[in-house]
């Protein structure tokens, strides 16, 4: 008896493919992309120059010389590849250094590194809950982390994006769950750019007994002074038990990693199975995450930090002034206000918003485009984000290709784009 359902024909029929053949044959696809050249903060993308609006590549280091040079030297050293896993034969002298480093700089006793951010989640959060234990996390959390969570079988209690009240509520519940109770947020959201309020969120934690995982995988190299991230700049990092970060942004590499206390990372490299059933990053993106990490703690990194944000403040502030809809600044405890690197322009339905990064990326400026499930329904946008090495100029001309096609798009579509 064959079975009642193919499963290819599933996946032939699923909405999502609809919508991939319908944005392919109108041209409107926003992803996937070609980039043909280093991607600086103007990129070769589909045979034109486009100023580059929609990368994570904060502090600009993917294409700096050093990065380049520590790259290259460990792919001469060890090769194009280790062919295995750190647990087996893939830990070099690079991934030790790397995660002395690493512990040093976030102030923990130990890190460990994984092959990329997703697996670090993945990895931690798989192996340190299991059925029987809770996870309580913010609704907005990054999909590595929600799928970590799934992954783990504890039971999940989700509370809204930012609100402090319903965390307090999920972890008043959880305390009569039985298990343990891990509490996991981003530090900085990807999408919408706004911090999680650490501070009120690492009170909760102590109080209701829970454990408490940042993941900083957008913070890390642009927040704080030491440029470790959200829970160094809002001055709670002896609160949070766990620190995740990436080298995919402003590590400008690919790779992830854990940092925490020596006992809980040492239980990680024995017993997480994204860490030890995989192979170890090719030798060229642990020298390359190397290299960029020695510049971020140096003065210079302090100095990248601070033009990245100033960027981030001159898009945000132009970008408001055109009538764009943009987030508030995020209220930091001295009462100043902080635009991080990501700075959305709200949008709302996803096909203005598909509309309005197709007027852009042909006036020749590149961003992200963030629609249903990537955000709330209704809560379409485009995600723009700046690095260190734009220039005013760039970020002028961005500003007057908004200008130029917010009546275009206004012009095809219902009342207004802010
Ligand atoms: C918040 C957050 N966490 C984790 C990840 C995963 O990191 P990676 O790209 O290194 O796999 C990302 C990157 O997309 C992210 O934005």
């Amino acid at each position: 008896m064959p079975t009642a359902i193919d499963l290819f024909e599933k996946a032939r029929r699923h909405e999502r493919l609809e919508q991939l053949r319908a944005a392919r044959e109108h041209d409107l696809m926003p992803y996937f992309r070609v980039v043909e050249a280093e991607p600086g903060p103007v990129a070769l993308m589909e045979g034109r120059e486009r100023i580059t609006l929609g990368s994570n590549n904060y502090l600009g280091l993917t294409g700096d010389s050093r990065v380049k040079a520590a790259a290259r030297e460990a792919l001469d050293h060890y090769g194009t590849g280790l062919t295995g896993s750190r647990f087996m034969n893939g830990t070099t002298p690079l991934h030790l250094e790397l995660e002395r480093e690493l512990a040093d700089w976030m102030g923990t006793e130990d890190a460990l590194v994984y092959t990329t951010g997703y697996l670090a989640n993945v990895g931690a959060i798989g192996t340190l809950l299991g059925p029987g234990d809770t996870v309580v996390c913010d609704s907005g959390d990054h999909a590595s982390i929600l799928d970590a969570v799934a992954l783990s079988r504890a039971r999940v209690r989700p509370f809204r994006h930012n609100r402090l009240d319903k965390l307090e509520t999920m972890l008043s519940r959880a305390e009569s769950d039985g298990g343990g109770v891990l509490v996991v947020v981003d530090g900085l959201f990807s999408m919408e750019g706004d911090l999680s309020p650490l501070p009120d969120v690492t009170a909760l934690c102590r109080e209701h007994g829970a454990r408490l995982m940042v993941d900083e995988a957008h913070g890390v190299g642009v927040l704080g002074e030491r440029g470790t991230g959200a829970s160094e700049l809002l001055d709670c990092e002896d609160e949070v038990d766990l620190r995740m970060g990436t080298f995919s942004k402003s590590l400008a590499s690919c790779g992830g990693f854990i940092a925490g206390p020596h006992d809980v990372i040492d239980f990680l490299r024995v017993q997480s199975r994204a860490f030890m059933f995989t192979a170890a990053a090719v030798p060229a993106a642990t020298g390359a995450a190397l290299g960029a990490l020695r510049i971020i703690r140096s003065d210079e990194g302090a100095e990248l930090r601070a033009k990245v944000l100033d960027n981030a403040r001159y898009l945000h502030d132009g970008l408001a002034a055109l009538g764009y809809g943009v987030m508030e600044p995020n209220e930091l405890p001295d009462g100043s206000g902080l635009i991080t690197p990501i700075v959305p322009v709200l949008v709302g339905d996803d096909w203005k918003a598909v509309l309005l990064w197709k007027a852009l990326y042909d006036a020749g400026v590149y961003v992200n485009v963030a629609i249903y499930p990537a955000v709330q329904r209704g809560g379409a946008l485009l995600r723009t984000s700046v690095m260190a090495t734009h220039e005013r100029e760039h970020l002028d001309r961005a500003l007057s290709i908004f200008d130029r096609v917010k009546g275009e798009v206004e012009a095809m579509t219902a009342p207004d784009v802010g």
